[in-house]
């Protein structure tokens, strides 16, 4: 048996989880995959009536008694700062060490691709995020606050351990898919400190891998070229930051957040799968969240588990949809949530 955490989290987060659920269930009795699901309610629900956020001892619980997390997404507009979100989402990305969040940038099809010409072919890659350190530290200060006067630092920690091991990963993961390019983005030109670490960390480890050629990129010029040339790119490794926003872009390639799948890994624990979507608060509860990219998330998970052929199920259910219109509206369809999740059903 192995027993996946979910937790839904709040707005869409919950509309494409459900879905997701169902059709985990039916591979799981399809292939007899052996998975069962415990459900935990953390959320902006919880956080405004308990004052809970992450529970106590919520991360040795996931750490020793799950195999894996499955999350929907997270924030409220009822909570401001997001104070919740921080403590859940990022809560579980630093406290579990999640370091490698991976990204993979799939066009299912031509005619979800915003671009002229694009051909499925020509995207397909995947960002490699570090997902512990960085600017999501909250780092800093604020001084003479409401003031004139007020001064606000944010500051961002990078270390040569999480470079490291977050460059490696990339060029393991190029080396396990078969992958010939590794590309190092950064804004070194202008970061000199953390970028000159970044550099020669990628050097360094580069150097370890000579059958994988190793390119960098300053990040402006990335979201440049992964517009114009996405074909160039096979596996891009960067920063958390950075991270985070060109794999919003790469998601538009996809045809837009969701269709976007992730897994946050940390290959010698339990890992952590969330579609690249946020709760975008205007959908939720509406049945026009698109479940796709948590479906695919799904089929990331059951990979990651050792389960490839219902991942792969999942999958080509899921392009059959996308080929037959049988869609949410924000690519291109007429359906709602639960009738594109029957129609992926009947695919598999
Ligand atoms: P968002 O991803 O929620 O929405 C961005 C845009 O994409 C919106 O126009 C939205 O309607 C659309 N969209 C997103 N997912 C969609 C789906 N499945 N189907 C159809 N359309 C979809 O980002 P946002 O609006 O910047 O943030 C909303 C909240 O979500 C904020 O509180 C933010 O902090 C949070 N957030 C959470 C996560 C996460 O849990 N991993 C990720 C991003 C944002
Ligand atoms: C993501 C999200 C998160 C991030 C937010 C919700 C903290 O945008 O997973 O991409 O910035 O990492
Ligand atoms: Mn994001």
């Amino acid at each position: 048996m192995k027993t996946i955490a979910v937790i839904p989290g709040d707005g869409i987060g919950v509309d494409v989880t459900r879905e997701c659920m169902r059709v985990l269930h039916r591979v799981n009795d399809t292939f007899s995959a052996g998975l069962e699901f415990t459900e935990f309610d953390w959320s902006a629900d919880k956080y405004l009536q308990e004052g809970v956020t992450l529970p106590a001892g919520a991360l040795d619980m996931l750490r020793n008694d799950f195999a894996a997390i499955l999350f929907g997404a997270i924030g409220d507009p009822r909570v401001p700062d997001n104070r919740h979100a921080a403590d859940i989402l990022l809560g579980m990305r630093f406290g579990l060490d999640l370091y490698a969040n991976v990204r993979p940038v799939v066009l299912m099809h031509e005619k979800l691709c915003p671009l002229k010409n694009a051909a499925v072919e020509n995207v397909n890659f995947t960002v490699i995020r570090e997902n512990t350190e960085g600017a999501y530290v909250n780092a800093g200060g604020v001084f003479k606050k409401g003031t004139a006067d007020e001064i606000a630092t944010q500051e961002e920690i990078h270390t040569r351990k999480g470079v490291e091991r977050v460059i490696a990963y990339a060029y393991e993961y190029a080396q396990a898919k078969g992958r010939g390019q590794v590309c190092m983005s950064d804004k070194s030109n202008v970061m000199r400190f953390a970028g000159d670490l970044w550099q020669r960390t990628f050097k360094d480890v580069g150097a370890r891998y000579p059958g994988i050629r190793s390119s960098h990129l300053y990040v402006d010029a990335l979201t440049l070229l992964m517009v114009l040339k996405p074909a160039d790119f096979e596996v891009i490794v960067t920063n958390n930051m950075f991270g985070d926003i060109v794999t919003d872009l790469a998601a538009a390639l996809q045809g837009g957040l969701g269709m976007a799948a992730s897994g946050n890994i940390n290959p010698g624990g339990v890992s952590l799968f969330e579609p690249v979507h946020g709760s975008a608060p205007p959908l939720a509860g509406r049945n026009v969240a698109n479940p796709m990219g948590s479906i695919l998330t799904a089929a990331m998970m059951l990979e990651h588990l050792g389960l490839a052929e219902p991942a792969r199920t999942i999958e080509s259910a899921v392009a059959k949809c996308v080929a037959a219109d049988q869609t949410t509206s924000d690519i291109g369809g007429k359906l709602g949530t639960r009738e594109v999740t029957d129609a992926i059903l009947s695919y598999l």
